[in-house]
């Protein structure tokens, strides 16, 4: 088994797709058609469901990397600062053409202060190596909230109320191409209103004037592993959209 045949197996999206849909350079645009939106994934341990944050404009627009990096690390704007380990801020490419944008660290985040580095991290290294990315070049990773959450509940809409900020200072500065959320958690709160996953995920939504795509968490595919291919084909229209961007 080579490489890539061993990331499709990962991403539970083989034999069913075959290696020339991999190819970034001619992506299928296989958006799924419309469909009822499957139950909503429960994406981590509570019974609230996450509530979209009314999006802001950032209060910290004049603020640089370095101070917006001072300002997470100092921020006890909400209950989750005293729980948690470190902030953790973002990691990855700051002229990045992706940003990934994730709920918020969990304990394997919490400890080395670096989004998305515990199993749901690796399938998401592996997401990113199947469309040819890797963490670092040419993608930033953050999360909605930066401090771990207790017990990893989902955070709760004063908190992302808090945070939100930060992360649309560090899309301004990033100014990327294209955002994946992962998960409702990241998708309501970029999109401002509260709507089931599997209605949003196969669109192009838009966030501050850049191409948005919904797909599912990666801790919810590790739980769910048929619904990686789905996921697969938000990634593809991910890909395309970024390619038609590209070609206009
Ligand atoms: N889940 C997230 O949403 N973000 C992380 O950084 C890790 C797990």
């Amino acid at each position: 088994m080579n490489h890539d045949d061993a990331l499709l197996r990962e991403l539970n999206i083989y034999p069913l797709w075959l290696r020339r849909d991999v190819q970034v350079e001619a992506p299928p645009v296989a958006v799924a058609p419309p469909q009822p939106a499957p139950p909503e994934p429960e994406m981590k341990r509570t019974a609230a469901p996450p509530a979209p944050a009314a999006i802001q404009p950032s209060p910290y627009a004049d603020l640089g990397w370095s101070e917006l990096k001072q300002k997470v690390t100092d921020c006890t704007a909400c209950k989750l600062r005293p729980t948690c380990t470190q902030t953790v801020f973002g990691v990855g490419d700051e002229q990045a053409d992706w940003m990934i944008v994730g709920e918020g660290p969990g304990a394997d985040e919490d400890i080395k202060g670096e989004p998305f580095v515990g199993q749901a991290g690796k399938l998401l290294d592996n997401m990113l190596a199947a469309i040819k990315l890797k963490r670092g070049d040419n993608v930033y990773i953050g999360n909605i909230v930066k401090c771990r959450p207790p017990g990893n509940r989902t955070p709760e809409p004063d908190e992302i109320a808090q945070c939100l900020p930060y992360l649309r200072r560090q899309i301004e500065l990033i100014r990327p191409k294209l955002i994946v959320a992962l998960g409702k958690t990241a998708a309501t709160s970029l999109l401002g209103r509260d709507a089931a996953l599997g209605s949003l995920r196969g669109h192009l939504h838009e966030f501050d004037g850049i191409p948005l795509i919904i797909t599912y968490h990666p801790a919810y595919l590790l739980r769910s592993p048929t619904e990686k291919a789905k996921a697969w084909q938000d990634l593809c229209l991910a890909v395309a959209t970024l390619q038609g961007m590209a070609e206009q």
